[in-house]
């Protein structure tokens, strides 16, 4: 018998009710009714910065019209991103690092439109999901080390829930952060931010939250040693600086947790599913952490999904009595969707050997950027790991390019980067960002499947811009200009 597709039934029956109850009919899944996505998006389309503006984020419309990004991103394709006119453009975002296998893949594509077909019960809540045990169990496999998996649906969600499992499993309220750090923006998360802009305004914030210098082990043991410290919490490499940890931080810090009975975390939210080279960052450093946070990537960057991995006692001290077997949880987590989606993204992942790609491509690319620091007075450094790059700039010391740098500078600390980013995207069709607030470091984080030819439209572009930015007077500092002339309005309110 012909196999019938899902979509095909679902029309069959609307008909034979239709036959069955005259006036009352149901409208045609095909017919008057139909919820015509696609013809509501090309007749809106003109006014997406105008609801935006109205509804949403005017602030955020009026950067991206300052900046020239207003192109209108119509599609999405690999690494790919194509405008309104249809102009491709390198994207070097990857949706902030939630696009490790690209965007659209069909693989992907197909695991979500499975997952429909197949009228799956989906969040029947009393009962337990098979595809979310297939995730924790293929997730857990590159963590031998842990034996629990936790879903949830986003970053800071898993953060939220590895604060929560720390202290409920050490009994003990405090937590230690680093400078520099970011783990995301709900209240836990944000009170372990290490950039004052985003607290500013939201206090108070969450007590015991202690802030450590980055790569400081002795400041660590010194916060550690009351032994009143949950959970450690680091970023393997921190995604607002792209600072990687020095080679014994890590294994150290481990120790130090281990005397002092604090939990070790491992944030690999942005750094996790081979961005660095390897599946965890972790991996580079030798140690084996209490907890690993995951999110951004698992997601295939379309159903949002993050996950706590933890050691058996500690899920087991929150989760230890019938009566407490939903104490921490969230409707939507290990909804369908967002399993498939995980489950398909390790699967692409796999198959194309990405974490390869990544190690091999990421080596290329700091290669060709560490020539930059011999050549450019600008560039200060560049560091990474796999496709997980920075590169910094800093103050020049030519007297020419002195001027003109303090002149951007003393307006809003980091607005250089914005000459370097700006050019990028007009006139080489490169999106990328500053890494961070108040920083000169322009990070490169895209999908984890580009090529050499990409490389090369990377190196190129790169080489061509930096090389600009040191010609005073020169059409990057008229630019400059007028970005200062703009921050200083916008500064006073005009
Ligand atoms: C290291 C790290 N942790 C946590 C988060 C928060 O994730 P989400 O934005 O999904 O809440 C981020 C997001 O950028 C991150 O980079």
């Amino acid at each position: 018998m012909r196999h019938m597709p899902v979509t095909e039934i679902a029309v069959q029956k609307l008909a034979i009710t239709e036959k069955n109850t005259g006036e009352d009919r149901p409208r045609d899944a095909r017919g008057e009714g139909r919820f015509d996505l696609s013809g509501l998006i090309a007749a809106r389309e003109p006014e997406r910065y105008d609801l935006f503006t109205t509804h949403l984020n005017e602030m955020m419309v009026r950067v991206l019209q300052t900046i020239g990004y207003d192109v209108g991103f119509r599609s999405g394709h690999g690494q790919y991103l194509f405008d309104r006119k249809g102009d491709r453009y390198l994207d070097l975002l990857s949706g902030w690092g939630v696009f490790g296998i690209g965007r659209n893949h069909p693989v992907l594509r197909d695991a979500l439109k499975t997952v429909l077909d197949a009228d799956l019960p989906n969040l029947v809540q009393m009962d337990v999901s098979l595809l979310a045990g297939l995730l924790a169990e293929r997730l857990l496999k590159y963590v031998p080390f842990l034996d629990k998996a936790f879903f949830c649906n986003s970053g800071t969600e898993a953060v939220e829930a590895a604060i929560k499992f720390a202290r409920s499993a050490t009994g003990r309220p405090g937590i230690v952060y680093c400078d520099h750090a970011f783990h995301g923006l709900s209240y836990g998360a944000l009170s372990m931010n290490g950039d004052p802009t985003f607290k500013d305004g939201f206090g108070p914030l969450l007590p015991g939250c202690t802030e450590v210098p980055f790569n400081d082990l002795a400041a660590l043991e010194k916060a550690l040693a009351k032994r009143d410290i949950a959970a450690f919490f680091v970023e393997p490499i921190q995604g607002k600086t792209v600072e990687i940890a020095d080679e014994m931080y890590l294994r150290g810090a481990q120790a130090l947790c281990r005397k002092y009975g604090t939990l070790f975390v491992a944030d690999e939210i942005q750094t996790g599913l081979g961005r660095t080279g390897t599946f965890f960052a972790i991996e580079h450093f030798g140690v084996e952490p209490d907890m690993v946070l995951v999110a951004k990537a698992l997601s295939g960057g379309h159903v949002p999904v993050g996950a706590v991995l933890m050691r058996r006692p500690i899920f087991d001290k929150v989760f230890n009595r019938m009566d407490r077997a939903v104490v921490h949880g969230s409707t939507f987590a290990k909804n369908d969707l967002a399993m498939a989606a995980g489950l398909a993204t390790l699967q692409v992942m796999e198959q194309e050997r990405l974490v390869q790609n990544a190690a091999r491509l990421g080596d290329r690319l700091l290669a060709s950027f560490q020539r930059f620091t011999e050549r450019y007075e600008l560039v200060k450094s560049v560091r990474g790991k796999g496709l997980m790059i920075g590169i910094e700039f800093g103050a020049p010391r030519s007297l020419k390019l002195k001027a003109s740098w303090s002149l951007l500078e003393t307006v809003k600390s980091g607005l250089f980067c914005q000459l370097i980013t700006i050019p990028l995207f007009k006139d080489h069709k490169i999106l990328v960002q500053v890494a961070g607030n108040n920083n000169h470091v322009v990070k490169l984080l895209p999908a984890l499947n580009i090529t050499d030819a990409d490389c090369d439209w990377i190196e190129r572009a790169f080489d061509k811009v930096i090389a600009d930015s040191h010609q005073v007077p020169g059409a990057v500092w008229t630019l400059g200009k007028t970005m200062a002339e703009n921050a200083r309005k916008a500064a006073s309110g005009r």
